[in-house]
């Protein structure tokens, strides 16, 4: 596995608070190889659904122990029934049966969040084999957001050159609307906080401070206004700063930023960076990552109650403890 600085450091950090986190799915060997590393560095518990006699045959043929490793068959556990109940409870305003709640309380997806609902758990980390709607829907509709007015959103941590960088939103809010944009900004603040950054937030597009014209810039010219006023009522208040709308090199580049937006607070040392809208963020992530070899962890879900994570289903070994790394640290009240 490869282990860089910035993994190294995650875990560490993780491992100052002893969280538990589900990975429903066990019958992945990236899952399994993945729990391995984080328990081995007590970075965090792991709950791994799956069957029993295959995890520990996994782990027997690798010669490797299960401390910090517990497995659990969610068709057999004893809380199937209060789980079933709780999400009835949860969801027969929105028309769910009891028979519907039974049945989903058995799919591993539901059964970790509920886990987590139920306060047997404070993170899960699953997608390795699900799409994202599938991972993330239950998040959404159990565990909720944080604020009841504000939206959840995801986030990349980008790590250039050793240096780790936000940038929100590349997973899933399709077009955001101002609104969206401007919570986008305030979660990205407190993940970028989370992850030890004193956020300078720029809200990205193609003009900046009025160079260019159109709708996509008016959007972005609204939300940070709106981001702005938020952050005055916000514990955030004097430890964020946010301004846009900025193109990406005045946000980056202090010698262009005193140029084209001069005596702004953030233009030139940005470290949070809001794309208008989730084709830029997700394209210019993987473009990073690809042309650049930038390491990106993520994306991660910013907003929850409590932390859940969709995999990449092409991820590595490694991707996946950074995850599991990065969960326990959002677990952190
Ligand atoms: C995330 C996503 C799956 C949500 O799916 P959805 O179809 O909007 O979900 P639903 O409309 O069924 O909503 C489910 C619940 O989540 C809530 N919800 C949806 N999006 C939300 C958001 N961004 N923030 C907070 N709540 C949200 C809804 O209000 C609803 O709550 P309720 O049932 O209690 O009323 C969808 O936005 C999506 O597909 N995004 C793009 C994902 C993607 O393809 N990413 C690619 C890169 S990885």
């Amino acid at each position: 596995m490869n282990m860089s600085k910035y993994l190294d450091s995650l875990l560490t950090r993780a491992a100052k608070n002893l969280k538990t986190i589900v990975l429903p799915e066990g019958e992945d060997e990236r899952i399994l190889d993945a729990a391995h590393y984080v328990a081995e560095r007590k970075a965090a518990k792991l709950i791994i659904f799956g069957d029993p006699e295959k995890i520990k045959a996994h782990y027997a043929s690798k010669g490797w122990n299960m401390d910090g490793i517990e497995i659990l068959v969610p068709e057999k556990s004893p809380k199937l029934n209060e789980y079933a109940n709780l999400l009835y409870e949860l969801r027969k305003a929105k028309g769910m049966t009891l028979e519907e709640a039974q049945q989903l309380a058995v799919n591993y997806t539901f059964h970790g969040t509920l886990m987590m609902k139920a306060g047997e758990a404070d993170g899960m980390v699953s997608g390795a084999n699900h799409s994202t709607a599938d991972t993330v829907r239950p998040a959404l509709q159990i565990i909720k957001s944080a604020h009841k007015d504000r939206s959840v959103s995801s986030a990349a941590i980008m790590v250039i050159k050793d240096v780790p960088y936000i940038f929100s939103d590349p997973a899933i809010i399709i077009n955001p609307t101002e609104q969206e944009m401007a919570d986008m900004a305030l979660a990205s603040a407190e993940t970028a906080m989370q992850f030890g950054l004193e956020p300078k937030v720029a809200m990205l597009s193609y003009s900046t401070k009025g160079s260019g014209h159109g709708g996509m810039v008016d959007k972005v010219k609204a939300a940070t206004e709106l981001a702005q006023k938020m952050l005055e009522t916000s514990p955030l208040k004097g430890k964020v700063a946010i301004d846009g709308e900025l193109q990406a090199d005045a946000a980056l580049d202090e010698v262009v930023a005193k140029k084209k937006a001069p005596g702004s607070e953030v233009a030139g040392h940005a470290n949070v960076l809001i794309f208008p809208c989730l084709e830029v963020g997700n394209i210019s992530y993987k473009l990073l990552q690809r042309f650049y070899g930038a390491e990106a962890y993520g994306p991660i879900m910013q907003g929850l109650n409590a932390p859940i994570n969709d995999l990449s289903r092409g991820a590595l070994v490694e991707d996946i403890v950074g995850m599991i790394a990065i969960t326990a640290i959002q677990a952190v009240k």
